[in-house]
């Protein structure tokens, strides 16, 4: 579907690169030629997709640790890949958590860690990397994932709703203050998507008929892939079982 080199000399900076969607986007971002970095907590998980990243499309791949509610962690990944790798043209921001229960049983802790990794996470990160797209001067692209929890709600996700609708405030307040810097923002509502996320969570879900990463990854590629003048604002993308 894309061009092999179609990113070629861009360079990716990937948080969540250790599972999941961050993982696929980041082997698909490199498949059309874009250097990566991978971002997360779990090192040896990313040294494994670095590997794998090298060994099936040729493509360097940088692995960083970056718990994205530290924020000297995350300049210090910032800077490296930016000593390492020359510049970031791209984010995508793929690092989450998503803890699902009712209201009353929801704690203050699984609260707060949703809002920190998922909204203050993708403040911290997206604000470092763009001063540095700022720098270059030459533009950039942001993907934020709010997922269709970004847009609707359903039960047992008071917390993760709350995170979600944060981020797509965020993007919007972040789009305004940057797009004089040519820095553009793609918002993406994938529906469910067959990933861990789905590995600890009690409730009745059949991931047969969710999305697949590889649904994701090319959604995440198509929109950083635009050209000219053209951004890709938002995107929804669900699976068949949850069309509108
Ligand atoms: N799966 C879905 O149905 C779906 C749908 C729409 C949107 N989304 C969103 O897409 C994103 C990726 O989800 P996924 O399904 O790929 O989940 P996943 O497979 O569970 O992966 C989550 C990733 O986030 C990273 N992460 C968690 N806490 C972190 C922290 N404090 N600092 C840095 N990285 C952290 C994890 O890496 P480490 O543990 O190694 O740090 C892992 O790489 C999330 O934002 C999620 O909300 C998911």
């Amino acid at each position: 579907m894309f061009k092999t080199h179609e990113l070629n000399g861009k360079v990716a900076f990937v948080t969540g690169a250790s599972s999941g969607i961050g993982r696929r986007a980041a082997e698909t971002l490199a498949a059309a030629g874009a250097t990566v970095v991978l971002a997360a907590r779990r090192y040896d998980r990313l040294v494994e997709v670095a590997g794998q990243i090298g060994q099936t499309t040729g493509q360097f791949a940088l692995p960083v640790v970056c718990d994205v509610t530290q924020p000297a962690q995350v300049d210090a990944a910032v800077n490296e890949a930016v000593q390492e790798c020359g510049r970031i043209d791209i984010l995508v921001n793929a690092a989450g958590v998503g803890i699902l229960k009712p209201a009353p049983a929801l704690s203050q802790a699984d609260f707060d860690l949703m809002l920190d990794v998922n909204l203050r996470g993708v403040f911290t990160v997206t604000q470092r990397v763009a001063r540095e797209m700022q720098r270059q001067g030459q533009g950039g692209v942001v993907i934020n994932l709010p997922g269709s929890m970004g847009r609707a709600v359903m039960a047992n996700a008071a917390g993760y709703c709350a995170s979600k609708w944060g981020v797509v405030g965020l993007t919007k307040a972040l789009a305004t203050d940057l797009k004089r810097y040519g820095i553009r923002f793609s918002l993406l509502y994938l529906g469910g998507v067959d990933t861990p996320f789905w590995d600890g969570i009690d409730m009745r879900i059949q991931r047969d008929k969710m999305l697949t990463v590889d649904d994701a990854a090319q959604a995440i590629v198509y929109a950083v892939s635009q050209t000219g003048a053209a951004v890709v604002n938002e995107l929804v993308l669900q699976p068949e079982s949850h069309q509108v």
